[in-house]
């Protein structure tokens, strides 16, 4: 009798341990599809990253399959040919099966060979989905990675921004990506796969959005260590809203009119800031180490993308750099707290 209550105890311990491990399969794949998780390459917003997609869904799909029969079989012996109260001995020993072995030989090659072939399917659609049948020249955007943030050139137009990339949906994006000192990888993960940014190199990658929103990307590349603060949004917009957008972004900085403000143009021009950053029409560095800065508070995020583009968060930057961002370029300038307060009243006129 109590060898029996021990092999009922031992296969509920069996069929939960399965259950469980099912269980912590599925869950990460459904926290990360809802909608407030982190952006998520199942919720494809691009044809690109719908072939993506689709053929994980497949080998899910088939990957499930074998999990499923596997530890079905695996429980099913388990039970029905464990230990019983009244076996004496070893049970029967028995060699192979030859019918079975050739079996599940055959069939995993069969379908390694069917995920090699559509894996190859999917890679020849990211590039033909993205050019098909689309209206509209295509844009060119220099992608440049930076320790740590990402700085976004558009030649045609004359914009440079940071830490944001807005296009217009619909549009093909003509993707040219590059870094200026490590290896960093461009990846907005609703918009389509990674793509390595690699100093003297240039990779190119297509890219078409398929609706309006904001897609948040990550420096998907160990580049150092606020490799994890090197952020981006790609924000996707109407044609009109886009063309209203570039011809802001193309303009020059405006002129600040508050005195505050004005107080502030003038530390900016008097200080180290200069020497890194780009406001056109009023510094223009030989090499710009930082963000170009002529219209920054249109942008939703400073420092790489970890921080809100609001007053207070501008203090904070300008306070301390690296103790937002570890290692950051810009270092601590030992601003007076007034200086502050007239950067960042100048630095709210740039929109
Ligand atoms: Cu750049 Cu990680």
């Amino acid at each position: 009798m109590r060898g029996f209550n021990r092999t009922r105890t031992r296969s509920f311990v069996l069929v939960s341990t399965w259950i469980g491990l099912l269980l912590a399969l599925l869950l990460p794949a459904t926290a990360l599809a809802s909608p407030d998780g982190p952006p998520s390459a199942l919720e494809p917003a691009s044809p690109a990253s719908a072939a993506i997609a689709d053929l994980h869904n497949f080998v899910l799909l088939i990957a499930a399959g074998v999990f499923v029969v596997v530890e079905g079989l695996i429980v099913l012996a388990a039970l029905r040919y464990r230990r019983r109260p009244q076996d004496a001995g070893e049970p029967p020993q028995i060699h192979g099966n030859t019918r079975l072995e050739i079996a599940w030989t055959v069939a995993p090659a069969i379908i390694v060979v069917a995920l090699f072939v559509l894996t190859l399917r999917a890679q020849q659609n990211i590039d033909a989905a993205s050019y098909s049948a689309e209206p509209g020249v295509p844009i060119t955007v220099e992608v440049i990675g930076h320790q740590w943030w990402w700085e976004f050139r558009y030649p045609d137009f004359g914009i440079t921004t940071a830490g944001q990339m807005v296009i217009p949906v619909g549009r093909i994006i003509n993707l040219q990506i590059t870094s200026a000192d490590v290896i960093h990888s461009f990846w907005a993960p609703e918009l389509g796969g990674k793509t390595d940014a690699i100093q003297g190199v240039i990779n190119r990658s297509l890219l078409r959005a398929s609706r309006p929103d904001d897609y948040y990307g990550q420096c998907a590349e160990l580049c150092g260590v606020s490799h994890a603060y090197m952020r981006l949004v790609v924000t996707t917009v109407s044609e009109d809203e886009f063309a209203a957008w570039a011809k802001n972004q193309a303009l020059d900085a405006a002129e600040p009119t508050d005195p505050a403000a004005q107080a502030g143009k003038q530390v900016f021009a008097a200080g180290a800031c200069v020497g890194c950053h780009v406001i056109r029409g009023v510094s223009s560095p030989s090499k710009p180490q930082g963000p170009d800065l002529t219209h920054v508070v249109s942008r939703p995020y400073i420092a790489g993308g970890i921080l809100a583009t609001t007053p207070y968060n501008l203090a904070k930057w300008l306070a301390d750099p690296p103790a937002v961002k570890p290692g950051s370029l810009m270092p601590k300038l030992d601003l007076s707290p007034a200086d502050i307060e007239s950067l960042v009243a100048y630095l709210q006129t740039l929109k």
